[in-house]
Order: structure tokens, then C-alpha cells, then sequence
């Protein structure tokens, strides 16, 4: 029975899924199967983009028996010859003799090597270059050559009309479908992105400036919609894979932290190598370790695109490097890594040579840094090496931006530093800022969250990055911590106070902040935004965390914004001035203490140095006698 799924109207995808195979391409497990797209448009004419590989031939013909519904086929789009995508092309000229092939000069020359068919190339195949364009009635499609993303014969092609790029192996992801189809169907980040990122840093990882190209070129168009030939289609948040290609293509790691990669025989290389990550996780650094006789290259790989400092310790074997390290490193090395800071452990009993091999082969990539200080074992770790261990952390650590650790590490002897000269630290000081103000808003489940908060920064262009700072106390700031995603509502000077009130004097763990209020807009994150009082909405998803005791720092790459008005964007000060109802004291009021955030009153004599606000959570330093 023919499975086929509506993409857009006369829009089909037409492929199949493969959960039985083992080794995509004979060397990348696919645990989680992998689709063959094809796509089918029924214009005037009828174009089919690819076929599929020939362990899905059956259904693929079916699906496209079906979606064509007794048309006949006109066109057969070869963007890529891959065995993958092009099994079925034998049986689809069989079947619908008559069509005509479109592909790149590069892509027949592929063609006549692996068919011998019984077909006029002359008379029915389409040769398209750079730019060319073909009308199909009310779509004109127009090809792009994008040579060796993933072969030399691959070109992508762009429907003018409906804005669509069909991206061959771009944009694509090891994986089944599993009912779905859209990327938004799905938690690609927290369900899916790994394998996006395996898929591209071990399908496409070598080819980094080619892709670049492609991006280039993609980037010169108005694209609504990405249709790759692996995974699932993009239909929205489309920055959300373009980013990563941004900075996979550029070799530039996407978070800072420490992958480990170890071979150990008898464990003595292992047990060194998880004392470093015990001395960087200490440091407050991000640790990731793999066995390399265990996890399968294709994830290390992708783990060292991921990552911008790299740990490779290997016992020496055969007077060489471990064999499933020397392996790995071939393999990194063939996908061309770059960009990295590098440690190296190394282990023998009689005479260690695998640090000075690994660094060999290592100084064949582009800027890798490599740490001078090598770890070399005889047999086991000693006490006295210890201390290099702790020497190769506080290198790596010194590339690293202040953690909570080390930041309250800075801040104790800084507040020495002031005692001992007696300066004063005036937190009325911190008024002074020109905050300006927001609801955050994250989703957990069925659960909308907001609050307020005040600081939110852009930290860079492109790519285009964010960061927040969350009182811990929040609850939406636990939502965000297990679901890595927000939006942030800049409030306008326009906001009255009851929005004030509705985020910020209540927890969302006991109301439904929403409940009775007309904000019932959503990004494509799906998450709620405040679309009233408010100038513009900015969905993050974050990236880094940054832990400073009270409250965490959040940084995210921009997903999604959208500009709500003109309005001038609310700041601190003018909140005081126009917004926040001056506290109305009695003038009999007995002592006590205001809250100059919030204008909650404390009464008593004294208050205490711990109290906490129970309106907007400012400690004791927030409150002035009344
Ligand atoms: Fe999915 Fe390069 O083939």
C-alpha cells in the first residue's frame, strides 16, 4: 500500500523508509534507520525529484504510482547519483518510458557508469547549468550546481513559485521518519540533532568550503521551504539547520567544552584520562568522554565537530597508535577537522611513542593547536603526575570564559581586595544601568511559564546570539534549563503595570499565568509570546549555561524575531518613574522596610540580611526603611 504524504498542494513526498540497514554506506550505523526522500511535483507537467535506494524500490514505486494518479511522468530531476537515490531510476525510465532526464553534464556521465539502459540520451536528457531554469506550467524550477555536497555531479533545485529548495543530500539527517514529516513536527534539538550533526560532519564534514558555497548561494535566494533527500523537511525556523551548516562548513565548534577520546587496554590510559575530565569538570568545563574500542567513529567524529577542545590518549601498540585510535584519527583527519585546541595522553611500558604519532598526524589539519605539554605514562599514572594532569587542565581552563567556579573564586578576592582598602560598594550603584525589561517565556508539556526579568543582551551578529540572566528561584527558568528553549517579550513603555503584576509577583509553579489573558500568540518554537505592550518577540535556543549561584546565564542562538511595533522599549528607570505605583505609606505606618523593586512592604524593626522578597524574589539590599 502506497504511503505518501501532502507537502504543499501538488507538492508529494514520495519516498520510503529503511529501518533494517545496518551500516549506511557500509560504515555508519543507523540505529534509528534513514529515510530516502523523493519528491513529487504535479505541475502542467509531472517531475519527479530523485528515485530512492533500492532496498525501498517497491514502495518508492508505489508512492509514486499513486501521487501521480495515472499521469504520466515528464520529468526525472537527477540532483545526485548516489547509489542512495538513484537505485530506482532503472525501473522509473521502465515504467514511464517517455520522460525526460534533467541532470548536470557530471550527473550522465555517472548515469551511463552504473546503468547500461536501453534509453535516448540524446533525445530525452536535459543537460542544466548554473542558473538554468526549467518551466513546468505554473512552476519555473531553477538549478544550482553544488559540486561535492556530497559528489562532484550534485546540483539543488529551487521552485521560484513556491519557494521551495530541494537540497539533495543538504540539510538531511540519519534516521527513519516515523510519521512525521516536517521538522516542526518533531524536537529536533533534543530528539534529532546529533544525528543531523553525525549525518553532516561524516557525510559532508570533508567537503567544509563547498558547502560554504552552497550556503552562499542559498543565502541569494527567498527560501520558504528546504526539502532535503535524508530527514525531515523544513518548513519554518529554517536558521535553525542553516546556523549549523554555518559553522559546521566553517570547522568552528558549536559549544566550548572537552571532548576525551581514549584507547586503553588494560585501563591505565582510561583511568588518566578520566582524571583530566574530573580536574576540568571541577573548573566548571563541559566533559565528554568516549571509548574509541567501543563508540563508533562516525560519533566521534561528530562529537569533535561539536566541541572546541579535543583530548586523544592512546596506549602504544605495535610501536604505533592504539588500532582503533589510529583509525579514528585517519578518519578525523579525512574530514579535514580544524579549529581545535588539542591535548594529548599517551601510555607504553617499555617505549611510549603514540603522543608524538597522534601529533603528527594531527598537524596535517588547518589551526590545530596542540597543546606543548604531552602526558606520558609508563604503564600507569603516577602520584607525581598528577600535577601535570592539573598543568594540562589549567591550560585548556585558560581558554575557557569564567565559570560560576571560578568567577566566585574572583569575586571572594576581589571583596577582599575592597575590605582591606576600605572602598565602598554601593549596591544603589546597580540602579544606575539602563536595563530595560521582559517577559521570558518558556513551555514545558502542555505548561506556559513566564516572568520578568531584566537583563538580556545581544552578544553577536552573525551568528546572531543572545544571553539572559534567570533568578534560580523562577520557575520558568527550570523550564528552561530542561528544555533549552525561550522567547523574550521586550516590553514597550506603553506596558501597564498589570503585566508587571501578572509575571512577575506570583509563581507559575501554583497559577496559570496565562489563564484569562488574551496572549495566545506562539513562536515557531511554540512557545507563548506577549504580543501587547510589547515592540518586538525573540525565540532563543540555548546553547550555554553559565551557572553564578543565584541566578544562571542562559546564552542562545536567535531562532526566530519579529518586530510587534515601534514603541520605544521600556528601561529601569522609566518603570520607576511612570510604571510602578509609588508605595502608598500610611502616615501612621508602623517601621519597617520597602522594597524598591516591587514596593512590598516589611514591617518590623530590622530586617533580615537573608530576607528575600517574596513579590520579586530581591534579596535584603533591595529595601530601603520606609
Ligand atoms: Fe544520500 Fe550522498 O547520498
Amino acid at each position: 500500500m502506497h504511503c505518501v504524504k501532502k507537502i504543499k498542494e501538488n507538492l508529494y513526498w514520495v519516498g520510503a523508509n529503511d529501518r533494517r540497514l545496518a551500516m549506511f554506506e557500509g560504515v555508519y550505523s543507523v540505529a534509528g534507520g534513514v529515510s530516502y526522500n523523493s519528491y513529487l511535483l504535479t505541475d502542467d507537467k509531472t517531475i519527479l525529484f530523485d528515485t530512492a535506494d533500492k532496498a525501498v524500490q517497491h514502495r518508492f514505486l508505489e508512492n509514486v504510482s499513486y501521487a501521480l494518479g495515472g499521469r504520466k511522468l515528464d520529468y526525472l530531476v537527477i540532483q545526485h547519483m548516489e547509489p542512495d537515490h538513484c537505485a530506482a531510476l532503472k525501473d522509473i525510465i521502465k515504467i514511464y518510458s517517455g520522460l525526460k532526464i534533467v541532470c548536470s553534464e557530471r550527473a550522465l556521465t555517472l548515469i551511463k557508469q552504473f546503468f547500461e539502459l536501453d534509453f535516448d540520451y540524446e533525445k530525452n536528457t536535459v543537460i542544466v547549468n548554473e542558473n538554468d531554469t526549467l518551466n513546468t506550467g505554473k512552476h519555473t524550477l531553477k538549478f544550482i550546481m553544488a559540486p561535492m555536497v556530497h559528489w562532484p555531479e550534485v546540483m539543488v533545485t529551487y521552485d521560484t513559485v513556491n519557494k521551495i529548495l530541494f537540497s539533495a543530500d543538504a540539510f538531511g539527517t540519519f534516521g527513519a521518519l516515523n510519521g512525521a514529516i516536517f521538522a516542526d513536527e518533531v524536537e529536533i534539538e533534543k530528539d534529532y540533532m546529533d544525528e543531523y550533526r553525525r549525518y553532516y560532519a561524516n557525510i559532508a564534514g570533508k567537503y567544509g568550503s563547498q558547502v560554504q558555497a552552497l550556503l552562499q548561494k542559498a543565502a541569494a535566494l527567498d527560501i520558504e521551504m528546504i526539502c532535503p533527500l535524508h530527514g525531515f523537511v523544513w518548513r519554518g525556523n529554517l536558521s535553525a539547520v542553516i546556523n549549523k551548516y554555518a559553522l559546521w562548513s566553517a570547522y568552528q565548534s558549536e559549544e566550548k567544552g572537552v571532548m576525551i577520546a581514549y584507547a586503553s587496554v588494560y585501563g591505565n590510559t582510561e583511568n588518566a584520562a578520566e582524571i583530566l575530565s574530573c580536574r576540568l569538570r571541577e573548573k566548571g568545563i563541559k566533559t565528554v568522554m568516549f571509548d574509541v574500542s567501543v563508540t563508533p567513529a562516525s560519533e566521534i567524529i561528530a562529537a569533535s565537530f561539536r566541541w572546541s577542545h579535543l583530548v586523544f590518549a592512546s596506549t602504544t601498540y605495535n610501536a604505533g597508535i592504539f588500532i582503533s585510535m589510529e583509525e579514528l584519527l585517519n578518519d578525523l583527519v579525512a574530514h579535514n577537522i580544524q579549529n581545535r585546541t588539542v591535548a594529548v595522553i599517551e601510555n607504553g611500558s617499555w617505549a611510549a611513542s603514540s603522543g608524538e604519532l597522534i601529533k603528527e598526524k594531527l598537524n596535517k589539519c588547518k589551526n590545530i593547536k596542540i597543546i606543548e605539554k604531552t602526558l606520558s605514562l609508563k604503564s600507569s599514572l603516577k602520584d607525581f603526575q598528577l600535577s601535570e594532569i592539573e598543568e594540562i587542565a589549567q591550560v585548556i581552563a585558560g581558554d575557557f570564559p569564567k565559570t560560576a567556579l571560578s568567577a566566585s573564586a574572583s569575586f571572594n578576592t576581589a571583596q577582599k581586595k575592597t575590605e582591606e582598602k576600605n572602598v565602598s560598594v554601593d549596591p544603589n550603584a546597580m540602579f544606575k544601568f539602563s536595563y530595560g525589561l521582559f517577559v521570558l517565556t518558556a513551555k514545558d508539556g502542555n505548561k506556559d511559564n513566564g516572568c520578568i526579568i531584566n537583563t538580556a543582551i545581544q552578544i553577536t551578529a552573525s551568528p546572531l546570539r543572545i544571553s539572559i540572566a534567570v533568578n534560580k528561584s523562577n520557575y520558568t527558568h527550570d523550564m528552561i534549563l530542561k528544555t533549552k528553549a525561550f522567547n523574550l517579550s521586550v516590553l514597550s513603555e506603553s506596558a501597564p503595570f498589570r503585566i508587571f503584576q501578572q509575571f512577575g509577583f506570583s509563581s507559575g509553579k501554583d497559577n496559570d499565568k496565562f489563564k484569562d489573558s488574551s496572549y495566545n500568540d506562539r513562536g515557531a518554537n511554540g512557545i507563548r509570546y506577549v504580543s501587547e505592550n510589547t515592540n518586538c518577540m525573540i525565540s532563543g535556543k540555548v546553547i550555554d549555561i553559565y551557572d553564578y549561584g543565584t541566578h544562571t546565564i542562559f546564552t542562545a542562538e536567535v531562532t526566530e524575531s519579529i518586530v510587534l511595533s515601534e514603541e520605544r522599549s521600556v528601561t529601569y528607570q522609566y518603570y520607576f518613574d511612570n510604571i510602578k505605583p509609588k508605595p502608598q505609606i500610611k502616615k501612621e505606618a508602623k517601621k519597617g522596610f520597602v522594597c524598591k523593586i516591587c514596593g512590598y512592604v516589611y514591617e518590623g524593626d530590622s530586617l533580615p540580611a537573608d530576607f528575600e522578597c517574596p513579590l520579586c524574589k530581591h534579596g535584603a539590599a533591595d529595601f530601603e526603611p520606609l
